[in-house]
């Protein structure tokens, strides 16, 4: 940890505090003695996380970047999934000191659509700012599986897993191997320009997902075969187009590799898909 701020405080601040990696994310550096957790968010009054201050961050209002950044020692950018996402990168990291880690969230196999495409650029956004950099890609998230505005209440409700894979298979990460990655990149030396492509220890097909799904939720979980078409139907703009490369990417077998990396920055192996429901408990828990 640098504490370059201060002799006694290192002020981290964490953009999308509320999301899948983020709240893990605080919660580590909340538990860092000196840190000072800036947990960014749009709607900060939301934001309950011990050792956590909430902290407006909003990526429509640029007008509160430079108090949220100010003095800051890193920052963990969660990459909105808008179409000016690189723009609004760049802009940020202009407001965040000079001397100040960056630590972006972006994808696996982002170069998918060739060198000019929307997530190669946000993260050229970031290796041009200046700022000393790393950039974490990871696989899907198991946190989809229990997060509502995914498919926590199809698995718990319908006891069916609609997901166009064909034969692909995914090796799904755990939210928190990825938030302490970012933790240590964050916080510590040797991380500096490094891209660290992160994956769970397994890659399992979909049918295998959804029997580890059943176990964890206590009903019968199938895995359904679903087109894109039908995956993205009420989708529109940008948001379709996103989802339906995210999905040609699956499918082309972009998220299936298996990597050490969580393990070699971390020191601790990634958590498989059971252990991960197991600990959650949240596909049984009463809503
Ligand atoms: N999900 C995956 O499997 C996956 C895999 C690889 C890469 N990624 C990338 O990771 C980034 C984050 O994606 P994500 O899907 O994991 O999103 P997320 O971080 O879980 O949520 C993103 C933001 O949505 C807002 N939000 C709105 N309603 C919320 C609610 N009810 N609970 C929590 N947050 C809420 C929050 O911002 P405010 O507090 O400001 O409203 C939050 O920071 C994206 O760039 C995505 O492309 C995701």
């Amino acid at each position: 940890m640098r504490g370059t701020n201060s002799a006694s405080t290192t002020p981290v601040l964490v953009t999308g505090v509320r999301g899948k990696t983020g709240v893990p994310l605080a919660e580590l550096l909340g538990a860092r003695p000196g840190v000072e957790v800036r947990g960014g968010s749009s709607d900060p009054s939301t934001v309950h996380l011990d050792g956590v201050r909430p902290t407006a961050f909003s990526w429509d209002d640029p007008s509160g970047w430079a108090a949220a950044a100010k003095d800051i020692d890193a920052v963990y950018v969660v990459r909105p999934d808008r179409a000016d996402a690189p723009e609004l990168v760049g802009a940020l990291l202009a407001e965040v000191p000079a001397q100040a880690r960056v630590v972006l969230l972006s994808e696996r196999d982002p170069d998918h659509t060739g060198p000019d495409g929307w997530a190669p650029r946000a993260e050229r956004a970031v290796r041009d700012s200046g700022r000393t950099w790393t950039i974490l890609r990871p696989s899907w998230f198991m946190q989809v599986f229990t997060d509502p505005r995914f498919y926590r209440d199809l698995i718990v409700d319908a006891g069916e897993l609609p997901f166009p894979a064909e034969d692909a298979t995914v090796a799904w990460i755990d939210a928190r191997d990825i938030a302490a990655v970012a933790e240590r990149a964050l916080l510590d030396g040797g991380h500096a320009g490094q891209v660290y492509e992160l994956s769970g220890p397994q890659t399992l097909s979909l049918p295998r997902t959804a029997e580890l799904l059943s176990a964890a939720a206590g009903r019968p979980v199938a895995h359904r075969q679903v087109t894109i078409a039908e995956t993205v139907a009420g989708m529109s703009g940008f948001e379709r187009d996103l989802s339906v490369l995210t999905f040609e990417r699956v499918r082309a077998g972009r998220f299936a590799e298996v990597t050490e990396t969580v393990e070699r920055v971390t020191g601790r192996p990634a958590r498989t898909l059971r252990a991960f429901l197991a600990d959650t408990g949240s596909l049984t828990a009463s809503r």
